[in-house]
């Protein structure tokens, strides 16, 4: 098969960690660094080794050599640039969040769908054998009828420059969509429901959510049967990145779903009711490569319309009715 070969628009923070992932991910190809500033892609093509530079996202997509572009732009641009890229026959990796809201993510959707490429959202850890090992555990019913799933996305905001994206609404910010896009996610994908009402309490600083405490429920309340998820996203607390799966008989806890403490040691834990617990261990390719290889699969197979897109529609149609419920104090039907 023909490698995929990707120019990245922009020279964001993530872009560096990407950009060598791409490199070393199999059916992938670095081609090129687009930036608004030639200067910044002169650099970023230096350091990580890039045969080409534009001096506009918009060269990158005219380059008939470009299979596919990597979005790490703010969450702002994410619709502009992905619909000029699947304009231009590029399929679109794109980072979460996705978008800012649910009509700029169907309309993407749309776009890309219409002009036959592959649209991916940013998430990383979804692609691991990591993941994959807990799904099956989730699905296998070895820990019961599923009750709760609590999970937490942190990190100190006072690392944070008010001039980051993070903190600027019109732009995508916040730690709903920046943390608690993948706390959502986890929550939507392990439970594998859409919830029916979502309530969500922040604290606010310059108009974007710092912290999020938000409740997610799943199925009618009176019928014994309904399922909570809970979550904390924030830029004011220690850095942390764990989910717990509870269920009748026994809970699943991983500390650092999105991405694992010690790279080559991912794992999790189960616990039963007595206090045995077993460590799992799920050792795999670095995430960055799981998602790259991923995507040039789905590429490979032409599948424009795929489960993990089907996944962050409902996590931005989540998102959204957790925002409007932050923002009024009240609970939010779906
Ligand atoms: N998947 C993950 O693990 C992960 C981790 C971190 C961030 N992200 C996501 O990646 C995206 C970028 O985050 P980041 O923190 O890496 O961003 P960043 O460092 O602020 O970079 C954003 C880039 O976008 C370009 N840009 C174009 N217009 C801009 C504008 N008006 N303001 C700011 N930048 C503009 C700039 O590139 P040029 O100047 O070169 O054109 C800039 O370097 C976000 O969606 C974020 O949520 C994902």
């Amino acid at each position: 098969m023909t490698n995929i070969r990707f120019a990245i628009l922009g020279t964001a923070k993530i872009a560096r960690t990407i950009a060598p992932k791409i490199k070393s991910s199999e059916g992938a190809e670095l081609l090129g660094i687009a930036s608004r500033s030639e200067e910044s892609a002169q650099q970023f093509a230096q350091e990580f080794g890039v045969p080409l530079t534009y001096s506009s996202y918009a060269a990158a997509l005219d380059d008939p050599d470009v299979d596919a572009v990597y979005v790490p732009l703010p969450p702002s641009l994410h619709q502009e640039w992905t619909e000029k890229a699947a304009a231009a026959g590029k399929h679109v990796l794109c980072e979460k969040p996705l978008a800012r809201n649910i009509d700029e993510t169907e309309r993407m959707i749309s776009v890309c769908q219409e002009n036959g490429v592959v649209l991916l959202d940013g998430v990383m850890w979804y692609h691991t054998a990591r993941a994959a090992a807990i799904k099956r555990i989730v699905d296998s019913g070895q820990l019961g009828e599923l009750r709760q799933l609590t999970s937490v996305f942190t990190f100190r905001w006072d690392t944070m420059p008010m001039e980051n994206l993070r903190m600027h609404r019109d732009l995508g910010g916040g730690s709903l969509l920046d943390l608690g896009w993948y706390c959502v996610g986890a929550a939507l994908w392990l439970l594998d429901e859409l919830p029916q009402q979502v309530y969500a309490r922040a604290n606010w600083c310059n108009d974007v959510d710092v912290r999020m405490n938000g409740f997610l429920w799943f199925g009618d309340e009176n019928s014994g049967e309904r399922k909570v998820a809970t979550f904390e996203s924030g830029f004011d607390a220690v850095r942390r990145r764990w989910v717990e799966v509870v269920g009748a008989k026994e809970s699943l806890v991983c500390d650092d779903f999105t991405r694992p403490w010690k790279s080559d040691r991912p794992r999790f834990w189960t616990h039963d009711g007595d206090g045995d617990s077993t460590e799992h261990v799920v050792a795999g390719k670095a995430q960055e490569e799981c998602m790259v290889e991923a995507f040039c699969e789905l590429v490979h197979r032409g599948q424009t319309d795929h489960a993990w897109l089907q996944l962050s529609r409902k996590t931005q149609l989540v998102c959204d009715a957790l925002d409007r419920s932050a923002r009024s104090g009240d609970v939010v039907e779906l």
